[in-house]
């Protein structure tokens, strides 16, 4: 195969693009892919701070590479979980490659907020991905507010995106349905949150991350339990190896018209938010649902390390 661009030898092929591109090539077209995406979507501008959540894996460095390419302002926030040994790994995949490329980054450590991810583990009485996710996400939204920044960033790709809003229309979680998307707008107490990456597979954000040369993080979590979301990337990737470009028209199909009808359902019954009375972030009861969740850890720990 020739590259589309060039007419070299082809590296990446890409039937859902008709195309394929040698190694010199498919930066390019990764490029296009992120500008496209911030473009169509408005998620920021060369005039805003961008804090881009970095796991350590080949989705978020990536596109903090990518973004720094574009002459983005953007700053690293890595969550270090606590969890033996990974977690020790994946901050330290963040910290070389943020020094490589000079790249400011901040660190925030669970175990110091009083909850590593291990506790979770052992004591919440959810799924530990579940509420590990929901720290995270509280966490994102906080440091950035703090910090003033205009947009958090994620490395989710479409595979990810598919997978989420195919699981959630198999339970037609109204809720879910209704803000998940590309770009989420900021409101009182919430920054504006962004995927630059949500045009790009797994496939492709993989080939850029090698093609760069950027080391990642490549171990699953330890905790992870490889469930429905996997099993439902496998399923896409039969349905795309048939019919390339699925992912992406089933996608942008949601964007274009099943998003807005679930918004409108949601917008008449959701609750108002005030602060919570802990912790500050927006809530729409008392006390958030964070703060619930470390109190009810710490103290099933204390019992149990009392005997
Ligand atoms: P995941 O839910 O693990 O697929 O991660 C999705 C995105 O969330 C990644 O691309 C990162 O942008 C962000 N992320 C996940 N884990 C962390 C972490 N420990 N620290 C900072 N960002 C993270
Ligand atoms: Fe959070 Fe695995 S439990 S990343
Ligand atoms: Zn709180």
């Amino acid at each position: 195969m020739k590259c589309s661009r060039c007419k070299a030898t082809a590296c990446v092929a890409l039937p859902s693009h008709h195309a394929g591109f040698c190694k010199d090539c498919f930066p390019l077209f990764f490029t296009r892919q992120v500008e496209t995406a911030i473009r169509r979507e408005k998620m920021f501008t060369h005039d805003e701070r961008i804090l881009v959540a970095l796991s350590g894996g080949k989705d978020s460095l990536a596109l903090m590479l990518e973004l720094t390419l574009q002459g983005y302002d953007v700053t690293g926030l890595h969550i270090d979980l606590g969890i033996p040994d990974s977690s020790q790994k994946a901050r330290a995949k963040v910290e070389g490659f943020c020094e490589a490329n000079s790249l400011n980054l901040e660190v925030f450590e669970m175990e110091g907020w009083g909850l590593p991810i291990p506790d979770v583990k052992r004591f919440a009485t959810r799924p530990v991905c579940s509420v590990c996710g929901r720290l995270k996400r509280y966490h994102f939204n906080r440091i950035a507010v703090e910090g003033g920044y205009d947009a958090l960033a994620t490395g989710h790709n479409l595979d990810d995106e598919v997978a989420r809003l195919f699981a959630n229309t198999l339970r037609w979680d109204a809720p879910y349905l209704s803000d998940q998307g590309p770009v989420l707008p900021g409101s009182d107490g919430f920054v504006r949150k962004v995927k630059p990456l949500f045009r790009l597979s797994e496939f492709e954000t993989a080939n850029y991350a090698f093609l760069k040369g950027i080391e990642i993080h490549a171990d699953p979590c330890p905790y992870a339990s490889g469930a429905s979301f996997t099993e439902h990337k496998k399923l896409w990737g039969d349905l795309e190896h048939r019919s390339p470009g699925q992912k992406f028209q089933f996608y942008q199909g949601f964007l274009k018209r099943g998003r807005q009808a679930f918004a409108l359902l949601e917008k008449e019954t959701g609750d108002p938010l005030n602060p919570c009375t802990e912790c500050g972030s927006p809530t729409n009861a008392g006390i958030c649902s964070v703060c619930r969740i470390k109190a009810a850890v710490q103290e099933k720990k204390r019992q149990a390390e009392a005997g």
